[in-house]
Formats: structure tokens, sequence, C-alpha cells
């Protein structure tokens, strides 16, 4: 009697890959990480063994991180901004770590790490330390070296991640950095009790939302079939989800080998706009935003060049005359970016696997770089 399943295809739940099971896992993941961190309405994160007074003399934050962490770090610093309105930077952690830093008692140095073993994030974080820096790291791994260096610690309980190309991790990277922001605003009194609750109650939510764009894994499978020959994509957005757009094209080169840029929407008439052609499909993140509008136009100088548009839309009648439009549901701004990377992430997977290319152990990636 023969055996038909290998202990590798078991862990994999029947997904054909790790990267396609790890996308679906998200909602699981998302709600793994808000598990346990609030009571009676408010945030509690006592592995950050923050003091009062430590809380209220913080001056600056620097956020350091690489590839899709880094990108997750980006969407961190709108979150800390908005709601702490301590200015906050963000840098790749091979820049950061040369770097002449301005550091003090007031500085609060942020790693944001799945692996927690990534070299230039480790160093620059060893590196601030030495300065006087507070440093509270955000980590997928239990006891890895960066929450070891660090003061304290907020883990994203995403479990194992098995897939080269990050995607559970960016997305409870993402919700850990909205439950520390808003635990420094609370703490700081920036926040109001009520507010905090209901902030809570809609990040609670993503999840589900989260869950009905999974569904649509079929869609991306067809798109594949039409788009994998192109050889260069550009992604586009703006604000909290002009990261996502560094992230769709990241994903797509990572696993698919195709070429793709990922750009600030409003800065494309400052030179990507130059190749636009029916030959670049333009990957545009429009979900509804304060600066909406913007990206409307944005879209239409695109098409206005036989550019084709693929439009992230929460509806398919705002943004006419698109080639393609993927639906996902309606949420609070600031948390979008944790439902539109999913469409990304999927345009990526199904390519890649289209292709016949090696989803889970993309060519010359390594899932954790441990050393510089
Ligand atoms: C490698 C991985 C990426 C990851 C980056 C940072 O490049 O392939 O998926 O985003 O390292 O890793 P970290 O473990 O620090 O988040």
């Amino acid at each position: 009697k023969t055996v038909s399943w290998s202990p590798a295809a078991a862990e994999k739940d029947g997904y054909k890959h790790f990267m396609l099971k790890e996308i679906h896992e998200q909602p699981r993941a998302v709600r793994d990480t808000l598990r346990g961190k609030f009571f009676a309405g408010k945030v509690v994160l006592s592995d950050l063994r923050l003091q009062p007074n430590e809380i209220s003399d913080i001056k600056r934050i620097i956020l350091v991180a690489c590839g899709t962490s880094w990108h997750a770090a980006m969407v961190g610093k709108y979150y800390l901004e908005k709601y702490t309105r301590i200015p906050t930077e963000v840098d790749i952690a091979s820049e950061y770590r040369y770097r002449q830093k301005i550091i003090d008692s007031g500085t609060l140095v942020i790693p944001v790490s799945q692996s927690g073993e990534t070299a230039d994030t480790l160093a620059a974080l060893k590196e601030a330390k030495t300065m006087g820096a507070k440093v509270l790291c955000i980590c997928n791994v239990m006891d890895s070296s960066i929450p070891r260096e660090s003061h304290g610690v907020l883990y994203t309980n995403a479990g194992p991640e098995i897939g080269v190309a990050s995607t559970k991790a960016f997305t409870t990277q993402l919700a850990a950095l909205y439950l520390m922001t808003l635990y420094l605003a609370q703490e700081r009194n920036q926040l109001t009790p009520e507010q905090v609750a209901d902030k809570i109650v809609d990040l609670e939510a993503i999840p589900a939302a989260m869950e009905s764009v999974l569904q649509d894994g079929e869609r991306y499978a067809r798109f594949a079939e039409r788009y994998h020959n192109y050889t260069d994509f550009l992604f586009l957005g703006r604000s909290y989800n002009l990261p996502i757009a560094l992230e769709g094209a990241l994903k797509l080169k990572e696993i698919s080998y195709i070429h793709a840029e990922g750009y600030a929407s409003g800065e494309m008439k400052h030179g990507p706009i130059a190749l636009i052609d029916e030959n670049m499909p333009v990957v545009v993140i429009a979900t509804p935003s304060e600066v909406h509008e913007k990206v409307l136009s944005n879209m239409e100088e695109v098409m206005a060049r036989k550019g084709r548009v693929i439009a992230i839309s929460t509806n398919s009648t705002a943004v006419e005359a698109v080639a393609d439009t993927f639906i996902v549901p309606e949420v609070p701004e600031e948390f979008s970016p944790m439902v539109n990377v999913i469409p990304t992430q999927f345009i990526a997977y199904y390519i890649s696997d289209f292709k016949g290319c090696d989803v889970d152990q993309p060519r010359n990636l390594a899932k954790s770089v441990t050393v510089e």
C-alpha cells in the first residue's frame, strides 16, 4: 500500500504551497495577534515593560526594518504620527545602522522583524541601544535575537511562516503597529477611553473583511492566465496604501521574477508616466480614502496613455473603463492596508504558480538574512 501524501504536504493543509496556506491564515493570525491585548476597553501591552514616565518622555520614534517588514513599518509611521503626534521616521536597517544617528533618551527605536534574526535589523538595534535609545521590537519569533536584545517586545502571533515571501507576518505586523500606537496614545491621554474602545471594535472587524477577499482566489487564478506574460508591472497607491503598492511590487518580483515597481501615485507624473503604454499593467489601489479623487485622476492619466489599469476597489462602477477590478470590502481607511494587500499577494501568487516558478523557495532569496 502506498502513501499518497508526504509530511510536507500534510503541513500545507491541502494547499498547493505554504504561501497560499499562509495567505489564507491571515484572518486567524491577525485575531491571534489581537487576542489578550484588550481588558475593560483598554489596550494592555505588558511585554513592552514601559513605565509611565518613559511613555511621556518619548520625543521621537524611529522604525527600522528590512524587506516586507520595512513596508509594514511605513504604515506604522502613519499610525504613530496620526495618534501620538510624535515625529516618526522609518528607515531601512542597512541604511540606519551606518547613518550618523541622532539619538537621546527621548528616542524610541522600534525594530520590526518577522524572524528576529535579520542581521541588519539586529545591528541597527544594538547601535541605537548603545547610544541610549529605548528599544521596543515587533517580532514573530519568540526569544529570537531581536526580542532578546530589546527592552520590550510586542509579538505578532502569526505562527511559523515557511514561504520565503512574507504574507501573514506582514498583516500581523500592521495589527501590532496599530496596537502599539493605540497603547501609546491611550497612555499619553491623546485618545479617550471611548475612542480607544471604538477603534478596538473597528480593528476586531478586520479579520472578517479579510476572509471575504480570500474567497475570490479563483478570480486571481484566471487573471494570472491572462497577465503572466507581461514583463513589467507598476503598482500605485497613496497615503496608507503607498506601502501596499511597494509591497505588491516586491511580492511580484520575489516570486514570479517579473519586473515591478511600486510608486506613490502622485509621484507618477515625475517619471514613471513615461513608461506607460499598453504593455505595462498598472495596479492601482483605489479604495475610499481622503485622497480618493486624486487616485481616480491618477488612474485616468494612466488610461489616457493607453495604460491597462487593474483597480483594487470597493466598487466596480466608480472606476469604469478599467481593464480589471478586484473588489474588496470597505473598511475604515487606516485599516485598508490589511485588506488591500491580499489582492496583491494573490496576484503575485497565482502568476508565480501559473509560470511554474518555485513559489515557496524563490531563487536567490532566503527566509531570513542573517549575514550582511
Ligand atoms: C528576507 C525575507 C523577506 C523579509 C526580510 C526581512 O528578505 O525574504 O520576506 O521581509 O528578509 O525579514 P524579517 O525576518 O526581519 O522580517
